[in-house]
């Protein structure tokens, strides 16, 4: 058969996103890698953020009577009206952002609109500027378009926050390489952090400087867990028609696995990603991107109380986490997770502690590293930091507490306990 090689834009996609193994061959992805360390060791998989509660009735009621109604055919490339609409109407009610619903489309996950955006507007060898730790998806989306990545770190502060380190913002943007396109994802994953009115202006006026898009990742942007305001980019921004904005369903409505997602964008920047999405999927999900509209229409109380339940899991988890002396849990301000730093009771980087965390004390997460590029600040900074999720259920999340407290236990029996194999 031909030789796999010959062609290499596979091979960079998944460099770019850490997956080349040693012996040249690819690799799963972190969280499918952390979800068999769980299974492997029977630990509890506070790893990948795929919530453990479910949707609401209503929502799998409205895609199911979509089914019925007879919406199991191809839905229309730009997604269907109704979801359209709908998307629009909340983004007005939620975050007024003027949109109209031509201005959205479907997509499949925030995911492919990220990846469509990316490839439609990065000029061949351009650079794209991101915060980092970062989602996976943008490396690899990055190495697609044949363009280079380039971060700015979000690093823990003194006073328990987190913060962009806004120097290397500055010099990057004004570099020779500046960037065509700048990503911000707020809320931020892993972190938490949300970006502030000003601060989003301050990277909209750097946008116009250096003649880039901004292009956003918000699937965070429902579950505020403190009670500061999600401020969507697109608003903040002097210059709008720059912003692309992207977003989804999954997080919001506890339906990771529908794969509902839009893009928001002038009409002439929309048509453009649209060009590369219809060649990429054409269209997904018919009738739960019914489901979904019906539900965003609707008058459904879910996301406030699903916000609440994610409040209460992440004090319990975070409390826990904090009862091991010398780690340093982050409070999160939004999302599904807390930075857990250990590298004041250990040695070992993020990957060998959480191999040593399921293997004796049944608790994985995700090592923050592997959201990092090898050398860079962040990477040295979540040295030895692990992310875990508290979307999980109630029951994975009390027993993740009580693990913590036996690992609280056992430190104050032995306070080399994490030292590794000694
Ligand atoms: C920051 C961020 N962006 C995008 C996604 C993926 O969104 P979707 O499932 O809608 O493709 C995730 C999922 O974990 C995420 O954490």
């Amino acid at each position: 058969m031909p030789d796999v090689m010959r062609a290499d834009l596979w091979h960079s996609m998944a460099d770019a996103a850490g997956l080349i193994k040693a012996d040249g061959t690819i690799g799963e992805t972190i969280y499918g890698q952390m979800t068999a360390l769980a299974e492997r060791t029977g630990a509890v998989n506070l790893g990948q953020g795929a919530p453990g509660t479910a949707p609401p009735a209503e929502l799998i009621d409205a895609a199911a009577d979509a089914m019925r109604e007879g919406y199991n055919q191809y839905a229309p490339g730009q997604g269907f009206p109704a979801l359209l609409e709908a998307v629009a109407r909340q983004r007005r009610r939620d975050f007024d952002q003027q949109v109209s619903a031509e201005d959205v489309l479907y997509t499949c996950g925030a995911t492919e609109g990220l990846t469509a955006a990316v490839l439609a507007l990065l000029p061949r060898g351009g650079t794209v500027l991101t915060f980092e730790p970062f989602y996976d998806g943008y490396p690899a989306a990055v190495a697609a378009a044949g363009g280079s990545l380039v971060t700015v770190p979000i690093l823990p502060t003194d006073e328990g926050g987190f913060e962009p380190d806004w120097v290397r913002f500055d010099d990057a943007v004004g570099a020779d390489t500046a960037p065509s396109i700048i990503i911000v994802n707020t809320p931020h994953n892993p972190t938490g952090f949300m970006f502030s009115a000003e601060e989003l202006a301050r990277i909209g006026h750097a946008a116009v400087a250096a003649d880039a898009w901004i292009l956003t990742d918000e699937v965070y942007e429902q579950l505020i867990l403190d009670d500061t305001a999600h401020v969507a980019p697109a608003v903040a921004v002097d210059d709008s028609a720059r912003v692309v904005t992207v977003s989804s369903a999954g997080k919001s409505w506890n339906a990771t696995g529908w794969k509902v997602g839009w893009v928001i964008a002038d009409s002439e920047v929309l048509r453009a990603i649209q060009a590369v999405k219809q060649f990429l999927t054409f269209t997904a999900s018919g009738p739960l991107q019914i489901g979904v509209a019906r539900s965003l229409a609707g008058s459904s109380d879910f996301v406030a109380v699903n916000r609440d339940s994610l409040r209460r899991r992440a004090d319990v988890l975070v409390s826990a986490c904090r009862a091991v002396p010398g780690a340093i849990a982050s409070t999160p301000a939004a999302g599904y997770f807390t930075v857990v730093d250990f590298s004041a009771l250990t040695d070992l980087d993020a990957f060998e502690l959480n191999d040593l965390l399921a293997r004796r004390y049944s608790i994985v997460g995700i090592p923050v590293p592997a959201l990092c590029r090898a050398g860079s600040p962040a990477h040295e900074a979540y040295r030895s930091s692990v992310r875990y999720s508290f979307c999980k259920s109630a029951a994975d999340v009390d027993r993740g507490a009580r693990l913590f407290h036996d690992l609280a236990a056992e430190l104050a029996r032995d306070p080399h306990a994490l030292r590794g194999e000694n």
